[in-house]
């Protein structure tokens, strides 16, 4: 079967539409709170593309962009507990407001880890934005300042988010069938 395909979903949770919502609502909070501030919105790759690409457009404030990659799951749905930077950021922090965009927060370990990285890089302060929240597996304790939605302890993709790096491109987010994970 063709890999990535909306049929190897079981349900969808939030359509396109839901999550534009979510989206502008974030920037409404966002663009009120960082207004005045000189700021930099850091997104983590790859799961937080099409969050960080959709909020940037309702931030209405003149920002910095720029992008972390990390690596904490191998193929599978859980966290390994060990961070890996893949990418860091390109320019300095130093002395700024720090706006870190992430798809969605699990155990907070990689969370934590940046939070950590980028405040020993001078970060004035660090503040997050999750797309969705899943609060049953924290390992981590992660202050969030800004949340679009709780969710249950379910893998999701869609939106950014991948299994096994596929469905990142499907544009709603959704649970995916059992099978799709025994293979
Ligand atoms: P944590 O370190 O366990 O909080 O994991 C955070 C990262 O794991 C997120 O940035 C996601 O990229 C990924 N992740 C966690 N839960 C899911 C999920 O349900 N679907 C897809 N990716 C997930
Ligand atoms: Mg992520």
């Amino acid at each position: 079967m063709a890999k990535g395909q909306t049929q190897d979903f079981k349900e969808i949770l939030f359509t396109p539409a839901e999550i534009s919502d979510m989206v502008s609502e974030l920037g409404r909070k966002i663009t009120d709170d960082f207004s005045g501030k000189e700021f930099v919105v850091i997104g983590l790759l790859k799961g937080s593309v099409m969050f960080m690409a959709d909020l940037l457009r309702e931030i209405k404030l003149p920002c910095e962009i720029d992008f972390m990659a990390v690596s904490s799951y191998g193929k599978g749905t859980e966290t390994l507990g060990r961070v890996n930077i893949l990418k860091d950021i390109s320019n300095s922090v130093l002395g700024k407001d720090v706006l870190i965009v992430e798809d969605i927060v699990d155990s907070g370990v990689t969370l934590s880890f940046i939070i950590k990285h980028l405040k020993n890089k001078g970060a004035k302060k660090v503040s997050v934005c999750t797309l969705l929240n899943k609060t049953a597996r924290r390992k981590k304790q992660v202050d969030v300042q800004y949340v679009g939605v709780d969710v249950q302890d379910e893998f999701v993709a869609g939106y950014g988010m991948d299994y096994a790096e596929n469905y990142r491109n499907i544009p709603f987010i959704g649970v995916l069938k059992e099978e799709i994970y025994q293979k």
